[in-house]
């Protein structure tokens, strides 16, 4: 008989989806220099959105941990969850509670998060399975928790496709210390998935949010979005 505790033989490995070099402790150790992110508006959209001392956070994909660090000082606790070893051993050095698990596995535990960050992370799970770790994001949030999600999101057309893609490659970085180079983006599109708002955006709502926010950035490669469990 089959173990029912075991993972169906159709479950997607994670690990094998998440990006070679964010299981290289090298590539980890640089990635800050290379990420340089300021967390400081998010920060201020969760408090304006009512997110403060008595709040529980949950990053998703939460890499070297910048983002729990950055809210730590005004929430009650951030938990920081990413598949990668590599990134939990160094979100754990900073002091972080970090958890070992993917956006498909990962049980909060204890309280009702009020609060989902998710950046850059999502895209690393193909459409169907972006679908049913939306919709495991919604259940583990209370009523009315808030998701933020930031990703690369392709708001050009089809037919625009190549020549967006393009300016985008040709605007990269040379120095992979100080950024995404042209061949990393490159990657990115070869073997990631990310994919179009008006295919992201429905399953945002299949899965039991409202987008009470959306910004796109001008060149069509990247959303945030602000959305709240219904
Ligand atoms: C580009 S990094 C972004 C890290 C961080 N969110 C940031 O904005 O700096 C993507 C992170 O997602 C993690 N990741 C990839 N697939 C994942 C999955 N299925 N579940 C959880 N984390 C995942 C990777 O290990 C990596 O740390």
């Amino acid at each position: 008989m089959a173990d029912s505790r075991q993972a169906p033989t159709w479950e997607l490995d994670e690990l094998s989806h998440a990006g070679h070099e964010h299981l290289d402790a090298t590539y980890v150790a640089g990635y800050d220099q290379k990420a340089q992110t300021d967390w400081s508006e998010d920060v201020a959209e969760l408090q304006a959105l009512g997110i403060g001392e008595s709040s529980t956070v949950v990053d998703l994909g939460a890499g070297t941990g910048t983002f729990a660090e950055a809210i730590a000082p005004h929430v009650q606790r951030v938990v920081a969850v990413d598949v990668s070893e590599a990134m939990v051993a160094k979100m754990r050095e900073r002091g972080i509670e970090a958890v070992q698990a993917g956006f498909l596995t990962y049980e909060h535990k204890c309280d009702l998060p009020d609060a989902v960050m998710t950046r850059n992370a999502l895209h690393h799970l193909p459409d169907f399975w972006k679908a049913l770790a939306l919709s495991r994001i919604a259940q583990m949030l209370r009523p009315g928790g808030v998701l933020l999600l930031r990703d690369l999101v392709f708001s050009f057309a089809p037919g625009e496709a190549r020549s967006s893609i393009q300016r985008w490659l040709d605007s990269a970085p040379t120095d992979p210390t100080r950024g995404w180079t042209s061949a990393q983006l490159a990657e990115h599109l070869r073997m990631e998935h990310s994919t179009f708002t008006w295919l992201l955006e429905p399953m945002l709502e299949r899965a039991g949010f409202e987008v009470a926010a959306r910004l796109l950035s001008n060149d069509g490669i990247y959303a945030a979005y602000t959305c709240v469990r219904v």
